[in-house]
């Protein structure tokens, strides 16, 4: 069970029934659960959109589209059934916290899923978990099953005249089924792989109905935006990005965990306050902000950076999932930057050619490089390698990729120097075999 963690500066919203039993339906109503999606039985759907805009709620599944718009963007009429689909993929790494809101408050995804359905006009939702999270599927069929038996689910819910359903389906342990329409072809029991873009789900989505796709996180945040009311929520945070968000801390860190802070946190503080500085009091050497596809930001990038998804942005980077790992002084940054690769090339659907062949060069060149094998010329043509991946993919796999690597050599490349003529890995640790040339 994972342990935990809490600091004075937390504003707890989203994990404020963390650890108080609220998987179990009852607790969850004795702490005002299902209050929300009552309330907005009581309103029509464009006022439910209207409040969610108002709460400046932004996706957390990475990229930061404002989820109201995305509601919005659904055509009220439609010939065809319209879904609402739950990212619970949780694949990239460094990023650990949708899982804790499984684990903790499954019913917050379910009472989310079902205002998102009175929204969009949808009477089916799914709940999609990462094939790796199968321990908690049985956590969250229980929490469907008992909104079932209480009339929650189902025809008539809450004795309205509504209906909504909810559908859990695990994955199979791909990372690229976390992209949105890799996810839907998933659930319609394709191979997992991306799909051309237009239409865009809210149009053409799951068997070809509007459809409207959020990260677990995102979902589990409405029903408190209904609680607290779309001005609270949103003064939580900054302007443009409102209320809080689960920031996973982990790397060289005195204290990992996932922490609940208010959008705009400053990194110093969250990296030598929250996390309690880095590990064994050695030196900073980058963090990487939002999981392991965004571009590693230099210490004195992030002096006075505010986590939200616009400052993050200016400074180069990306807020991404919320996945804040942290890079001491003994890191070797080849070595860093081929274990970033080394997982995109495994986990590239093999799709499309910049993706399939980019990753698998780039981790190639890499591992050459890492191993003292490498050239002047080879740390161009990485550059130039990862520079030709962007924005040439189906999906933003090829620039998850990308994207890092372009950074990692341009702000380590003295570090890739180091490693020239045969000389070994200045961090090689002993004991530790050193990698071999593929
Ligand atoms: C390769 C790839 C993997 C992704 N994995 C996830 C994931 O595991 N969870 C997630 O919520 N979004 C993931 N996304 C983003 C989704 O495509 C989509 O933008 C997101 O679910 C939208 O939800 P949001 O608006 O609430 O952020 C991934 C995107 C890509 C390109």
């Amino acid at each position: 069970m994972p342990r935990l963690v809490s600091h004075p500066d937390e504003v707890k919203i989203i994990s404020r029934r963390f650890g108080q039993g609220a998987a179990n339906i009852d607790r969850y109503l004795e702490l005002g659960g299902y209050d929300s999606v009552r309330k907005c039985l009581e309103h029509d759907s464009e006022w439910i959109i209207n409040e969610v805009k108002a709460s400046n709620l932004r996706g957390r599944g990475g990229a930061g589209f404002s989820t109201g718009m995305k509601w919005s963007f659904v055509p009220k009429q439609s010939a065809k059934p319209k879904y609402v689909l739950v990212n619970g993929d949780e694949s990239e790494p460094g990023t650990c916290k949708d899982h804790l809101i499984f684990l903790h408050d499954p019913h917050s995804v379910i009472e989310g899923t079902i205002i998102a359905g009175l929204a969009i006009g949808a009477k089916l939702g799914f709940i999609y978990l990462r094939g790796e999270y199968r321990y908690l599927l049985e956590i969250v069929e229980k929490a469907v099953a008992d909104a079932y038996l209480r009339g929650f689910l189902g025809k008539n819910i809450f004795g309205s005249q509504s209906e909504f359903n909810i559908i859990t389906q695990s994955g199979a342990g791909a990372y690229e089924v976390g992209e949105e329409s890799a996810l839907m072809e998933s659930l319609e029991g394709k191979r997992g792989i991306p799909r051309i873009k237009p239409p865009f789900p809210a149009v053409v989505g799951l068997y070809g109905g509007p459809t409207v796709i959020n990260n677990a996180e995102t979902i589990a945040t409405v029903p408190h935006i209904f609680a607290m009311g779309s001005a609270e929520y949103s003064n939580v945070g900054t302007p443009r990005n409102g209320g809080t968000r689960l920031f996973c801390l982990s790397g060289h860190l005195e204290r990992t965990g996932v922490y609940e802070l208010p959008m705009g946190y400053n990194l110093k503080k969250m990296i030598y306050e929250v996390g309690g500085g880095v590990r064994g009091g050695r030196g900073l050497k980058a963090v990487v902000p939002g999981g392991s596809s965004t571009p590693v930001l230099l210490p004195s990038e992030i002096e006075n950076l505010g986590m939200d998804f616009d400052q993050v942005g200016k400074a180069g980077s990306m807020l991404g999932s919320g996945g804040v790992v942290v890079i001491d002084d003994q890191t070797c940054m080849v070595e860093f930057a081929l274990r970033t690769i080394g997982f995109y090339q495994h986990e590239s659907c093999g799709w499309c050619i910049p993706c399939r062949e980019g990753t698998d060069w780039l981790k190639k060149s890499l591992t050459r490089f890492h191993a003292g094998f490498g050239s002047a010329k080879d740390i161009d043509n990485i550059q130039y390698l990862a520079e030709n991946m962007l924005g040439r993919t189906f999906c933003p796999l090829g620039d998850a990729a990308a994207m890092p690597t372009i950074a990692f050599v341009k702000k380590f490349r003295s570090e890739f120097e180091d490693h020239l003529n045969g000389k070994p890995c200045p961090f090689a640790k002993e004991g530790v075999p050193q990698l071999t040339v593929v």
